[in-house]
């Protein structure tokens, strides 16, 4: 069996529904501890996989280099996106949000970075970090600059990972041509969003569709301004009662595949730094979106836990 594959909007390009996120490369003290090999065991096993798709940030510490040093060789074999206006090295002292900078001169001095560390000539895809309001973009003039980036050859598609309350005006600019958003059974505040991204012609990176990865351990629940409060997703879970659907799927099958039955999404770029999980992933994506009954009434449910 393979992962199938849907269209990335206006990019063209069809990518595995499944893709990967590097986060969990960047080290510690955010990411777990990894060895070299290890890291270039698990970016193999990506592509070995046939995902075709990674995705990463100049703010994900090692993340850029390793991918480079490990599957450089194979850049051909995937869609490359990383982000921009991000600070060269990220503070030491400094817990995300902290303070990016979308001017010319730090976004070009992010790609030129990114493109040494990742081995390449080229970006797939060059995302705007963190949701800037689109007046911060207009004084930054930072969509001419990606725009220069992409004439140049450096970058191919331009993009954003966009938030409440900005992404609805950065749809209405219509010049991005994928938005990272994030989604999931239990963070839905974004979900009629991305239909309406994709209905205007751009590709979705969903993120957070695994939900950071354990729906039963309350410790692996995201918090903070990015994601939901501390026990959010876990009060949501529980209140919609989802256990009561699962009929034998784990909590984990079934957040995923309730992430890849959004009809909007192109693809889910989960994290892991665990090739077990990296395995366990596929094998869920390989199965695909829920049946449409249980996708209906696990919405139903999570609507007024929501
Ligand atoms: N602002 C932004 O643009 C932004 C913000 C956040 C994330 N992102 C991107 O989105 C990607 C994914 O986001 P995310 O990390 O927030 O959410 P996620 O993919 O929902 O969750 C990743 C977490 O889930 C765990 N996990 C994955 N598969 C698992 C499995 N089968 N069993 C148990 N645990 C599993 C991973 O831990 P293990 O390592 O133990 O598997 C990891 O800690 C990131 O890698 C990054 O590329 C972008």
């Amino acid at each position: 069996m393979a992962i199938s594959k849907r269209r990335l909007g206006r990019t063209g390009t069809d990518v595995t529904i499944l893709s990967y996120g590097a986060m969990e490369l960047r080290g510690q003290p955010r990411a777990p501890a990894l060895s070299d090999d290890e890291a270039g065991a698990l970016l193999n096993a990506v592509l070995d996989a046939g995902i075709n798709l990674i995705d990463t940030s100049v703010d994900y510490g090692t993340s850029e280099e390793l991918i480079g040093k490990h599957v450089g060789h194979r850049r051909d074999e995937y869609f490359l996106a990383s982000k921009c206006g991000c600070p060269l090295s990220a503070p030491a002292d400094a817990t995300p949000p902290y303070q990016h900078d979308y001017s010319p001169a730090n976004v070009r001095a992010d790609v030129e970075q990114s493109l040494r560390r990742l081995g390449t000539d080229r970006l797939d895809l060059l995302q705007v970090h963190m949701s800037p309001s689109r007046d911060q973009l207009e004084a930054d003039d930072t969509v001419a600059t990606l725009q220069g980036l992409r004439d140049e050859g450096k970058v191919r598609f331009i993009g954003m990972s966009g938030i409440l309350p900005h992404l609805p005006e950065h749809i209405a600019m219509g010049v991005f041509d994928v938005f990272q958003i994030p989604y999931s059974a239990v963070q839905r505040e974004h979900e009629d969003l991305i239909t309406a991204a994709a209905a205007a012609g751009a590709g979705t990176l969903i993120r957070g569709g695994a939900a950071r990865g354990a729906p039963a351990l309350d410790k692996n629940w995201r918090t903070g301004p990015l994601g939901l409060a501390q026990g959010e997703g876990q009060r949501r879970w529980q209140t919609a009662e989802i256990d009561d659907l699962l009929d034998g799927m784990s909590p984990m099958e079934f957040t995923l595949r309730f992430t890849l039955s959004h009809p909007a999404l192109s693809t889910t770029i989960v994290g892991t730094s665990n090739i077990d999980h990296l395995h366990g992933n596929v094998s869920i994506a390989e199965k695909g979106p829920l049946p449409a009954d249980l996708y209906e009434a696990a919405r139903e449910r999570l609507t007024p836990a929501s």
